[in-house]
């Protein structure tokens, strides 16, 4: 049965009385932020495309936390997204940009189709630069909040990633980093994660391999010896930062 906010006292709960609006919340690390997120008593707005599991996810989690279909490559979607948590929850205190896809598996550059490349960078870059955007719209006369956006291995590591997925994931850390230069003087924290391989359906996918297969791979190739990198990890990692 999945926790809820009253199994931690509010003594506990780190995002007392906080607002966040997680993209991709309907899966993966997402999924896993929302409900930690609500277990320590923050409001939580899931936006995704999967209606029926951002839905589903948001009937778990009660009355504090609700869903709005957006597409984050959509500057529409976006700016309604963050106007939804703002006119249902009064403010917003978090933006977590999650969203991602992994595209098509692709490491040969000439083989790399456009096609892929544009469809990926729109996702994965062109989607948090929209969320940080509209986050900042709303965070500037608060003078205060915290945008995270989920980065990867393939923002540090050559080599790692398809074209397209690594110059997207580069390009969040350039994100992030302008984005903090300038809105930290309005009291607004700009971070990033990069999380290592985690088995999710992005990355099952992208390698076409089942979950079990993909861990048995992992474990194989991991930096961390010994120790398996979770959804969980990554979704404290947020939490950290909130
Ligand atoms: N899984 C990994 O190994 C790994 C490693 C490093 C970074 N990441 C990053 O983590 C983030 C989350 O991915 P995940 O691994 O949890 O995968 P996931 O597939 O479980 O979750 C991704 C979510 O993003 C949503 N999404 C996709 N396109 C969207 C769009 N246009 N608009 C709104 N939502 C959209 C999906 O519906 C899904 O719910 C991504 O940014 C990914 O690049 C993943």
């Amino acid at each position: 049965m999945a926790a809820t906010n009253s199994d931690l006292p509010t003594i506990h709960q780190k995002l007392h009385g906080k607002v966040a609006l997680i993209t991709g919340g309907a899966s993966g690390i997402g999924e896993c932020t929302a409900r930690l997120f609500s277990l320590h008593g923050a409001k939580v707005v899931i936006a995704d495309i999967q209606d029926k599991l951002g839905c589903s996810i948001v009937g778990e989690l009660g009355a504090d936390a609700c869903y709005v279909h957006c597409d984050v490559t959509n500057e529409n979607d976006v700016s309604k997204a963050v106007n939804h948590a703002v006119s249902k929850f009064g403010k917003l205190d978090i933006m977590f940009n999650n969203a991602g896809i992994g595209g098509e598996a692709v490491h040969n550059i000439t083989k790399t189709s456009k096609q892929d490349f544009d469809q990926v960078i729109s996702v994965n870059l062109v989607g948090p630069f929209l969320g940080t955007k509209h986050a900042a719209r709303v965070m500037i006369p608060a003078r205060s909040g915290c945008i995270i956006t989920t980065a990867s291995l393939a923002s540090v590591i050559a080599g790692a990633g398809s074209y397209p997925y690594t110059c997207a994931k580069h390009g969040i850390v350039g994100l992030t980093k302008n984005a903090s230069s300038e809105l930290g003087m309005y009291g607004i924290r700009v971070n990033c994660i990069s999380p290592s391989t985690l088995a999710t359906p992005l990355a099952t996918k992208y390698v076409s391999l089942t979950g079990e297969e993909f861990e048995a791979l992992v474990e194989h190739n991991a930096n961390l010896k010994g120790v398996r990198l979770k959804v969980d990890d990554v979704a404290k990692a947020a939490l950290y930062l909130a």
